[in-house]
């Protein structure tokens, strides 16, 4: 190894395939991994990694965002949804998201134009014309997300599997990004953070003990921003 000396402190996600495990010690591909920013704790950049990689891959590589379009982003509170619509601001884009009305002073405070709360206003009705989606909820969400672009728009879904859905539209496109795991994301996500472009997404720690009761807040699907395990 080359890049890294020992004792370096790096960040990264696990390769795919190799996730899935909590441990205390990994071995890691250090194609992947990154150095870790001094300004940023190893829990902020933990929360960092898979959703920056996420976000970026998806409104950067795979939806090719530009300055001046219009995106809908599906479920903001969330963790990935959280980076993309500060990355989306970043690139000049005008930001339009979904969340429940606790959260929508967090939302705004990370950039979002305009805020619609889900639970009492049906989203294709009071959204149209934009250039963009980006489905980070899945299910009917993802389906009627197509209904909001404009001739031409594109979509891209990260919650309905490992395909996108098929595009009800013959002029709009449905896209799934292609997340992968590379040094060059994640010096971009370390930029990004440090510059001040993106704020780190709000976090809520657990020991790994409580690895159980994570996975029920985890899976209730209504955390804000990132869970982050704790191991010492
Ligand atoms: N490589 C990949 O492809 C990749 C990587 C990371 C994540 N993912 C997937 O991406 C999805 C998002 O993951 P995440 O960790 O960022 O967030 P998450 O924890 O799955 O989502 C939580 C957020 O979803 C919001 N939400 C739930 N139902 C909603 C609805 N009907 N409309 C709008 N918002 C809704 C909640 O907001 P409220 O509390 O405001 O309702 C909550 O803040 C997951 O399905 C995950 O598996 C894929």
């Amino acid at each position: 190894m080359k890049d890294f000396a020992v004792g370096d402190a790096v960040f990264g996600v696990c390769d795919a395939g190799q996730e899935a495990a909590y441990a205390e010690k990994i071995a890691i591909k250090a194609a992947i991994v990154a150095r870790k920013p001094e300004s940023l704790s190893h829990v902020e950049c933990a929360a960092l990694s898979l959703i920056g990689l996420t976000a970026l891959c998806s409104v950067e590589d795979t939806l090719q965002l530009k300055s001046g379009e219009t995106i809908l982003i599906q479920g903001g509170a969330g963790g990935v949804a959280s980076f993309a619509i500060q990355v989306a601001k970043h690139i000049g884009a005008r930001v339009i998201t979904t969340a429940s009305a606790a959260n929508h002073d967090y939302l705004r405070r990370l950039g979002a134009d305009q805020i619609f709360d889900y639970h009492s206003q049906d989203f294709t009705k009071v959204v149209s014309g934009c250039d963009a989606v980006f489905d980070t909820v899945g299910g009917e969400v993802a389906k009627r997300s197509f209904a909001v672009l404009r001739p031409g728009g594109r979509a891209a879904f990260i919650a309905s599997g490992s395909a996108a859905p098929a595009s009800p539209r013959a002029d709009a496109v449905s896209l799934r990004p292609k997340v992968g795991r590379d040094r060059a994301h994640l010096d971009r996500i370390a930029a990004l953070v440090t510059s001040g472009a993106v704020r780190v997404p709000e976090i809520t720690t657990y020991k790994l003990s409580e690895a159980a009761a994570a996975h029920k807040v985890s899976e209730g699907r209504h955390l804000r921003g990132k869970l982050v395990f704790k191991v010492r």
